[in-house]
Protein backbone atom coordinates (compact mmCIF):
# COMPACT_ATOMS: atom_id res chain seq x y z
CA UNK A 1 0.00 0.00 0.00
CA UNK A 2 1.04 3.85 -0.46
CA UNK A 3 0.39 6.05 2.40
CA UNK A 4 0.56 9.57 2.16
CA UNK A 5 1.84 11.37 5.40
CA UNK A 6 0.60 15.20 6.11
CA UNK A 7 2.38 16.22 9.17
CA UNK A 8 0.65 19.31 9.18
CA UNK A 9 1.48 22.13 11.54
CA UNK A 10 2.50 22.02 15.29
CA UNK A 11 2.48 19.05 16.97
CA UNK A 12 1.87 17.21 13.78
CA UNK A 13 5.62 17.41 12.97
CA UNK A 14 5.94 15.43 16.59
CA UNK A 15 3.27 12.68 16.49
CA UNK A 16 2.94 11.44 13.05
CA UNK A 17 6.53 10.59 13.01
CA UNK A 18 5.70 8.15 15.78
CA UNK A 19 2.75 7.04 14.15
CA UNK A 20 4.71 6.14 10.68
CA UNK A 21 7.44 4.74 13.03
CA UNK A 22 4.45 1.75 14.42
CA UNK A 23 3.03 1.45 10.98
CA UNK A 24 6.85 0.52 9.64
CA UNK A 25 7.55 -1.49 12.54
CA UNK A 26 4.21 -3.54 11.46
CA UNK A 27 4.30 -3.20 7.65
CA UNK A 28 7.58 -3.23 6.11
CA UNK A 29 5.49 -3.52 3.01
CA UNK A 30 4.09 -0.06 2.66
CA UNK A 31 5.29 2.76 0.82
CA UNK A 32 5.17 6.26 2.35
CA UNK A 33 5.36 9.71 0.81
CA UNK A 34 5.14 12.70 2.24
CA UNK A 35 2.62 15.56 1.47
CA UNK A 36 3.58 19.33 2.35
CA UNK A 37 -0.01 21.38 3.12
CA UNK A 38 -1.01 24.07 5.48
CA UNK A 39 -0.23 26.95 7.04
CA UNK A 40 3.39 26.09 7.15
CA UNK A 41 3.20 25.81 3.62
CA UNK A 42 0.74 28.87 3.26
CA UNK A 43 4.00 31.10 4.81
CA UNK A 44 6.18 30.10 2.74
CA UNK A 45 4.82 29.80 -0.59
CA UNK A 46 1.47 31.83 -0.17
CA UNK A 47 -0.78 28.44 -1.30
CA UNK A 48 -1.57 25.97 1.95
CA UNK A 49 -2.80 23.12 -0.80
CA UNK A 50 -2.05 22.97 -4.43
CA UNK A 51 -3.55 21.01 -6.99
CA UNK A 52 -0.43 18.76 -7.39
CA UNK A 53 -1.66 18.51 -3.61
CA UNK A 54 -4.35 17.20 -3.76
CA UNK A 55 -3.52 15.00 -6.30
CA UNK A 56 -0.56 13.60 -4.23
CA UNK A 57 -3.13 12.91 -1.78
CA UNK A 58 -5.63 11.28 -3.99
CA UNK A 59 -3.34 8.79 -5.76
CA UNK A 60 -2.66 7.41 -1.90
CA UNK A 61 -3.97 3.95 -0.72
CA UNK A 62 -4.38 6.08 2.44
CA UNK A 63 -3.58 9.25 4.06
CA UNK A 64 -2.02 9.61 7.47
CA UNK A 65 -2.87 13.29 8.76
CA UNK A 66 -1.35 15.38 11.52
CA UNK A 67 -3.68 18.78 12.08
CA UNK A 68 -3.82 22.18 10.28
CA UNK A 69 -3.14 25.25 11.76
CA UNK A 70 -5.58 27.48 10.41
CA UNK A 71 -4.04 31.17 10.06
CA UNK A 72 -6.52 34.50 11.24
CA UNK A 73 -7.29 36.07 7.24
CA UNK A 74 -10.77 35.70 6.27
CA UNK A 75 -10.11 34.64 2.90
CA UNK A 76 -8.03 31.28 4.50
CA UNK A 77 -10.49 27.84 3.32
CA UNK A 78 -9.93 25.22 5.61
CA UNK A 79 -7.38 23.42 4.07
CA UNK A 80 -8.97 19.70 5.77
CA UNK A 81 -12.52 20.93 5.13
CA UNK A 82 -10.93 21.08 1.17
CA UNK A 83 -9.72 17.69 1.57
CA UNK A 84 -12.98 15.75 3.22
CA UNK A 85 -14.85 17.73 -0.16
CA UNK A 86 -12.49 17.00 -2.84
CA UNK A 87 -12.04 13.22 -1.44
CA UNK A 88 -15.56 13.14 -0.33
CA UNK A 89 -14.04 11.42 3.10
CA UNK A 90 -18.15 11.72 3.87
CA UNK A 91 -18.50 9.95 7.39
CA UNK A 92 -15.79 10.63 10.09
CA UNK A 93 -15.66 7.91 12.81
CA UNK A 94 -14.90 8.62 15.80
CA UNK A 95 -14.33 6.04 18.31
CA UNK A 96 -13.80 6.84 22.18
CA UNK A 97 -13.70 3.75 24.28
CA UNK A 98 -12.41 3.36 28.36
CA UNK A 99 -13.61 1.30 30.95
CA UNK A 100 -17.11 0.11 30.85
CA UNK A 101 -17.87 2.18 27.65
CA UNK A 102 -17.09 1.75 23.98
CA UNK A 103 -18.06 4.83 21.75
CA UNK A 104 -17.91 5.68 18.66
CA UNK A 105 -19.38 8.90 17.25
CA UNK A 106 -20.53 8.74 13.24
CA UNK A 107 -20.21 12.42 11.85
CA UNK A 108 -20.95 13.49 8.66
CA UNK A 109 -18.42 15.15 7.37
CA UNK A 110 -18.76 17.17 3.98
CA UNK A 111 -21.74 18.96 4.49
CA UNK A 112 -23.75 21.05 7.03
CA UNK A 113 -22.52 24.12 8.55
CA UNK A 114 -19.18 23.05 6.82
CA UNK A 115 -20.79 23.38 2.95
CA UNK A 116 -18.66 26.59 2.67
CA UNK A 117 -22.50 28.64 1.75
CA UNK A 118 -22.19 31.44 3.79
CA UNK A 119 -21.34 35.46 3.35
CA UNK A 120 -20.32 38.69 5.89
CA UNK A 121 -21.45 41.99 5.12
CA UNK A 122 -21.02 45.06 6.76
CA UNK A 123 -23.72 44.02 9.77
CA UNK A 124 -25.00 40.90 9.40
CA UNK A 125 -22.98 37.16 8.14
CA UNK A 126 -24.58 34.27 7.67
CA UNK A 127 -23.88 30.76 7.37
CA UNK A 128 -26.16 28.27 5.61
CA UNK A 129 -26.85 24.28 6.78
CA UNK A 130 -27.10 22.54 4.27
CA UNK A 131 -28.36 19.08 4.66
CA UNK A 132 -28.91 16.68 1.46
CA UNK A 133 -30.80 13.71 1.17
CA UNK A 134 -28.41 11.63 -0.79
CA UNK A 135 -25.75 13.28 2.14
CA UNK A 136 -28.29 11.87 4.87
CA UNK A 137 -28.83 8.49 3.69
CA UNK A 138 -24.92 7.44 2.81
CA UNK A 139 -24.06 8.34 6.21
CA UNK A 140 -27.20 6.98 8.21
CA UNK A 141 -26.44 3.89 5.98
CA UNK A 142 -22.66 4.05 7.15
CA UNK A 143 -23.81 4.00 10.47
CA UNK A 144 -26.27 1.18 10.21
CA UNK A 145 -23.68 -1.07 9.20
CA UNK A 146 -21.45 -0.22 12.15
CA UNK A 147 -24.75 -1.39 14.28
CA UNK A 148 -24.76 -4.50 12.50
CA UNK A 149 -21.64 -5.60 14.38
CA UNK A 150 -22.23 -3.54 17.41
CA UNK A 151 -25.43 -3.22 19.47
CA UNK A 152 -27.54 0.11 18.45
CA UNK A 153 -27.79 3.46 17.29
CA UNK A 154 -28.38 7.13 18.90
CA UNK A 155 -29.55 9.56 16.52
CA UNK A 156 -28.26 13.04 17.87
CA UNK A 157 -30.17 16.66 16.03
CA UNK A 158 -32.11 19.42 17.31
CA UNK A 159 -35.12 18.88 15.35
CA UNK A 160 -37.29 20.80 17.53
CA UNK A 161 -35.72 23.83 16.62
CA UNK A 162 -34.04 23.77 13.18
CA UNK A 163 -35.89 22.51 9.81
CA UNK A 164 -32.84 21.21 8.19
CA UNK A 165 -31.91 18.80 11.57
CA UNK A 166 -35.83 17.03 11.41
CA UNK A 167 -34.75 16.99 7.69
CA UNK A 168 -31.90 14.42 8.31
CA UNK A 169 -33.25 13.02 11.58
CA UNK A 170 -36.14 11.57 9.48
CA UNK A 171 -34.11 9.78 6.97
CA UNK A 172 -31.93 8.62 9.63
CA UNK A 173 -34.56 7.04 11.11
CA UNK A 174 -35.86 5.92 7.44
CA UNK A 175 -32.83 3.87 6.90
CA UNK A 176 -32.66 2.19 10.23
CA UNK A 177 -35.80 0.96 9.98
CA UNK A 178 -34.70 -0.42 6.50
CA UNK A 179 -31.53 -1.81 7.72
CA UNK A 180 -33.56 -2.99 10.63
CA UNK A 181 -31.00 -1.87 14.08
CA UNK A 182 -32.10 -0.61 17.13
CA UNK A 183 -32.45 3.17 17.30
CA UNK A 184 -33.03 6.33 19.61
CA UNK A 185 -32.81 9.88 18.79
CA UNK A 186 -32.11 12.72 21.13
CA UNK A 187 -31.51 16.50 21.30
CA UNK A 188 -27.97 16.64 20.70
CA UNK A 189 -27.71 19.35 24.10
CA UNK A 190 -29.11 16.66 26.13
CA UNK A 191 -27.19 14.31 24.34
CA UNK A 192 -23.82 16.03 25.15
CA UNK A 193 -24.54 15.91 29.18
CA UNK A 194 -25.69 12.15 28.96
CA UNK A 195 -22.90 10.62 27.31
CA UNK A 196 -20.67 12.00 30.10
CA UNK A 197 -22.97 10.94 32.49
CA UNK A 198 -23.86 8.07 31.58
CA UNK A 199 -21.31 6.56 28.61
CA UNK A 200 -22.02 2.81 28.82
CA UNK A 201 -25.47 3.84 27.63
CA UNK A 202 -24.44 4.66 24.04
CA UNK A 203 -23.00 2.59 21.03
CA UNK A 204 -23.19 4.47 17.56
CA UNK A 205 -23.74 7.69 17.61
CA UNK A 206 -24.75 9.21 14.52
CA UNK A 207 -25.04 13.30 14.04
CA UNK A 208 -25.01 15.92 10.99
CA UNK A 209 -21.15 17.41 10.68
CA UNK A 210 -20.75 20.34 13.40
CA UNK A 211 -22.58 18.24 16.02
CA UNK A 212 -20.48 15.49 15.75
CA UNK A 213 -17.34 17.94 15.58
CA UNK A 214 -18.62 19.20 19.15
CA UNK A 215 -19.83 16.06 20.67
CA UNK A 216 -16.43 14.42 19.78
CA UNK A 217 -14.08 16.60 22.04
CA UNK A 218 -17.48 16.55 24.52
CA UNK A 219 -16.65 13.02 25.03
CA UNK A 220 -13.13 13.48 24.97
CA UNK A 221 -13.80 14.17 28.75
CA UNK A 222 -14.00 10.79 29.46
CA UNK A 223 -11.08 9.08 28.25
CA UNK A 224 -8.34 12.21 29.48
CA UNK A 225 -8.65 14.84 27.14
CA UNK A 226 -7.88 15.29 23.13
CA UNK A 227 -4.66 13.42 22.72
CA UNK A 228 -5.80 9.91 23.21
CA UNK A 229 -8.62 10.05 20.52
CA UNK A 230 -8.32 9.14 16.88
CA UNK A 231 -10.65 9.46 13.85
CA UNK A 232 -11.30 7.89 9.99
CA UNK A 233 -12.19 10.04 7.51
CA UNK A 234 -13.67 7.48 4.86
CA UNK A 235 -15.03 7.77 1.40
CA UNK A 236 -16.01 5.24 -1.25
CA UNK A 237 -12.77 5.89 -3.16
CA UNK A 238 -10.02 7.65 -0.28
CA UNK A 239 -9.52 7.32 3.21
CA UNK A 240 -7.42 9.96 5.47
CA UNK A 241 -6.80 8.91 9.18
CA UNK A 242 -5.77 12.10 11.78
CA UNK A 243 -6.17 12.56 15.32
CA UNK A 244 -9.76 14.32 16.55
CA UNK A 245 -7.03 17.40 18.08
CA UNK A 246 -5.53 19.80 15.85
CA UNK A 247 -2.07 21.49 16.05
CA UNK A 248 -2.12 22.62 19.62
CA UNK A 249 -0.23 25.88 19.06
CA UNK A 250 0.29 25.64 22.46
CA UNK A 251 2.23 22.94 23.13
CA UNK A 252 4.25 22.55 19.73
CA UNK A 253 7.72 22.54 19.76
CA UNK A 254 8.12 21.25 22.89
CA UNK A 255 8.07 17.28 22.82
CA UNK A 256 5.20 17.04 25.22
CA UNK A 257 2.34 16.25 22.79
CA UNK A 258 0.46 12.86 23.81
CA UNK A 259 1.23 10.67 20.60
CA UNK A 260 -1.84 8.36 21.28
CA UNK A 261 -4.19 9.91 19.03
CA UNK A 262 -1.98 9.34 16.36
CA UNK A 263 -0.98 6.15 16.98
CA UNK A 264 -4.30 4.94 17.29
CA UNK A 265 -5.16 6.57 14.12
CA UNK A 266 -2.31 4.96 12.22
CA UNK A 267 -4.13 1.85 14.16
CA UNK A 268 -7.41 2.61 12.21
CA UNK A 269 -5.89 2.96 9.09
CA UNK A 270 -4.72 -0.56 9.39
CA UNK A 271 -7.70 -1.97 10.07
CA UNK A 272 -10.12 0.05 7.90
CA UNK A 273 -7.55 0.50 4.87
CA UNK A 274 -5.09 -2.09 5.09
CA UNK A 275 -7.76 -4.44 6.62
CA UNK A 276 -5.11 -5.59 8.97
CA UNK A 277 -7.07 -5.75 12.41
CA UNK A 278 -3.97 -7.87 13.40
CA UNK A 279 -1.38 -5.05 13.75
CA UNK A 280 -4.02 -2.68 14.74
CA UNK A 281 -4.86 -4.31 17.61
CA UNK A 282 -1.15 -4.51 18.62
CA UNK A 283 -0.61 -0.59 18.36
CA UNK A 284 -3.34 -0.97 21.16
CA UNK A 285 -1.47 -3.61 22.88
CA UNK A 286 1.03 -1.59 22.59
CA UNK A 287 0.03 1.50 24.02
CA UNK A 288 -1.77 -0.30 26.76
CA UNK A 289 1.80 -2.28 28.11
CA UNK A 290 3.37 1.52 27.99
CA UNK A 291 0.66 3.01 30.18
CA UNK A 292 0.43 0.07 32.22
CA UNK A 293 4.24 0.40 33.14
CA UNK A 294 2.79 4.23 34.56
CA UNK A 295 4.83 5.96 31.64
CA UNK A 296 2.42 8.64 30.01
CA UNK A 297 2.85 12.21 28.86
CA UNK A 298 2.12 15.28 30.67
CA UNK A 299 -1.53 15.78 29.47
CA UNK A 300 -2.26 12.21 31.21
CA UNK A 301 -0.61 13.46 34.13
CA UNK A 302 2.67 11.89 33.60
CA UNK A 303 5.90 13.41 32.55
CA UNK A 304 7.29 11.56 29.82
CA UNK A 305 7.94 13.58 26.36
CA UNK A 306 6.66 12.56 23.07
CA UNK A 307 9.69 10.86 21.65
CA UNK A 308 10.46 8.94 24.88
CA UNK A 309 6.50 7.57 25.19
CA UNK A 310 6.63 6.79 21.23
CA UNK A 311 10.09 4.56 21.68
CA UNK A 312 8.37 2.70 24.35
CA UNK A 313 5.61 1.90 22.15
CA UNK A 314 7.88 0.69 19.56
CA UNK A 315 9.83 -1.23 21.74
CA UNK A 316 6.63 -2.87 22.53
CA UNK A 317 5.83 -3.67 19.02
CA UNK A 318 9.62 -4.50 17.87
CA UNK A 319 8.88 -7.13 21.07
CA UNK A 320 5.78 -8.48 19.16
CA UNK A 321 7.29 -8.83 15.77
CA UNK A 322 9.55 -10.95 17.78
CA UNK A 323 7.63 -13.46 19.68
P1 LIG B 1 -6.27 21.65 19.67
O1 LIG B 1 -6.90 20.31 19.57
O2 LIG B 1 -5.09 21.87 18.82
O3 LIG B 1 -5.86 21.93 21.19
C1 LIG B 1 -6.83 22.01 22.25
C2 LIG B 1 -6.13 21.78 23.59
O4 LIG B 1 -5.78 20.38 23.70
C3 LIG B 1 -4.82 22.54 23.71
O5 LIG B 1 -4.66 22.99 25.04
C4 LIG B 1 -3.77 21.51 23.38
O6 LIG B 1 -2.52 21.74 24.00
C5 LIG B 1 -4.39 20.22 23.87
N1 LIG B 1 -3.96 19.07 23.04
C6 LIG B 1 -4.35 18.81 21.77
N2 LIG B 1 -3.73 17.72 21.31
C7 LIG B 1 -2.93 17.28 22.30
C8 LIG B 1 -2.01 16.19 22.42
N3 LIG B 1 -1.81 15.31 21.41
N4 LIG B 1 -1.35 16.04 23.57
C9 LIG B 1 -1.54 16.89 24.61
N5 LIG B 1 -2.39 17.94 24.56
C10 LIG B 1 -3.07 18.13 23.41
O7 LIG B 1 -7.41 22.71 19.34
P2 LIG B 1 -7.33 24.30 19.20
O8 LIG B 1 -6.35 24.85 20.17
O9 LIG B 1 -8.72 24.74 19.23
O10 LIG B 1 -6.80 24.55 17.73
C11 LIG B 1 -5.45 24.76 17.39
C12 LIG B 1 -5.33 24.88 15.90
O11 LIG B 1 -5.61 23.61 15.29
C13 LIG B 1 -6.33 25.86 15.28
O12 LIG B 1 -5.67 26.59 14.27
C14 LIG B 1 -7.41 24.96 14.71
O13 LIG B 1 -8.07 25.55 13.64
C15 LIG B 1 -6.60 23.76 14.29
N6 LIG B 1 -7.37 22.50 14.21
C16 LIG B 1 -7.11 21.70 13.14
C17 LIG B 1 -7.73 20.49 13.00
C18 LIG B 1 -7.39 19.65 11.82
O14 LIG B 1 -6.51 20.00 11.03
N7 LIG B 1 -8.05 18.53 11.61
C19 LIG B 1 -8.68 20.00 14.01
C20 LIG B 1 -8.86 20.91 15.14
C21 LIG B 1 -8.22 22.11 15.21
MG1 LIG C 1 -12.92 19.50 16.09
Amino acid sequence: MRIAVVEGDGIGHEVIPVAKRALEVLRPDFEFYSVDVGFGKWQRCGEAITSQDMEDLSSADAILFGAITTPPDPGYRSVIVQIRKTLDLYANLRPVFGKGFDIIIVRENTEGLYSGVEKIEEDSACTVRCITRRGSERIARCACRLVKKRRELTIGHKANVLKADAFFRDICIAEARKAGVPFRECYIDALCLDVLQHPERYDVILTENMFGDIISDVAAFLVGGLGVLPSGNIGDQHALFEPVHGSAPDIAGKNVANPIAALRSAGMLLSYSARDPVSAQRIEEAIGRVLAQGIRTRDLGGNATTTEFGDHVILELESMNRA
